[in-house]
């Protein structure tokens, strides 16, 4: 199985159309099934668009799992709801299998669904703008950070920057060699959270979210600034 996730967490990368289709059609002619994760469909800047897999190779369809949700795009996190659309046969043995697992999602959730999919979506564009400039804010000032190389993202509400030149370093009498050591400093010195390669894959790249309010966002910013003046 192909497990597709474009905007992508962590890196915020989208795979262009070309790219969707090549990996659709090596996938198709392999015989796989694809899980295609498009829960940052709408979080995209620049003028790109998050092509599904499905679109660019409408042949897959009897082999792929859309699954998606309102977490981000409405965030909704909380409410704790998604949804997957595929082939009857998988979808009903995922219901199954979900009923007898964690039972079903609450009413009360399913009706704020369809509230926010059905809904004016003027709240969600606002906080799409409001993403965007954070995201531009966030890669600019990281940038100023001699060390931390931060690329821009195209979509998601994340930056993924190669910290591979903080370590081996001594920052307020720490020397961190891995980007795990060098996440566990940051929590410790500037009170700022971000989520090691480690966890992700390869070490050397630390992932920092821009979800949150300008204030905040700055201001974790200017701690990291000052950290590794
Ligand atoms: C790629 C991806 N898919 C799915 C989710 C799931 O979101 P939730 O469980 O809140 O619906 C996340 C959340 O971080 C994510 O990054």
């Amino acid at each position: 199985m192909l497990l597709f996730v474009s905007p992508s967490n962590p890196t915020g990368a989208v795979y262009s159309p070309e790219q969707t289709k090549a990996i659709g059609e090596w996938a198709e002619e392999h015989g796989l099934w694809v899980i295609t994760d498009e829960i940052y469909q709408n979080l995209t800047y620049d003028g790109v668009r998050a092509v599904s897999i499905v679109e660019a190779v409408p042949a897959l369809a009897d082999r792929t799992i859309l699954v998606n949700g309102v977490a981000k795009t409405y965030a909704m996190t909380g409410w704790r709801l998604g949804w997957m659309v595929g082939p009857l046969d998988a979808i009903k043995a995922a219901a199954n299998l979900q009923s007898h697992l964690t039972s079903n999602v609450s009413n009360v959730s399913q009706r704020a669904a369809i509230a926010a999919l059905t809904g004016p979506q003027d709240d969600a564009i606002a906080m799409r703008e409001a993403f965007d400039r954070r995201r531009r804010l966030i890669v600019a000032e990281l940038n100023k950070i001699p060390g931390m190389v931060t690329p821009t993202p195209q979509g998601a509400f994340y930056v993924y920057p190669n910290v591979t030149g903080l370590l081996g370093r001594t920052w307020g009498g720490v020397t961190p060699t891995t980007s795990l050591e060098l996440a566990d400093l940051i929590l410790d010195q500037a009170e700022v959270a971000a989520v090691p390669g480690e966890a992700f894959g390869p070490s050397g790249y630390l992932r920092f979210s821009y979800a949150l309010g300008d204030d905040q966002l700055l201001e974790g910013i200017r701690r990291l600034q000052r950290l590794f003046a």
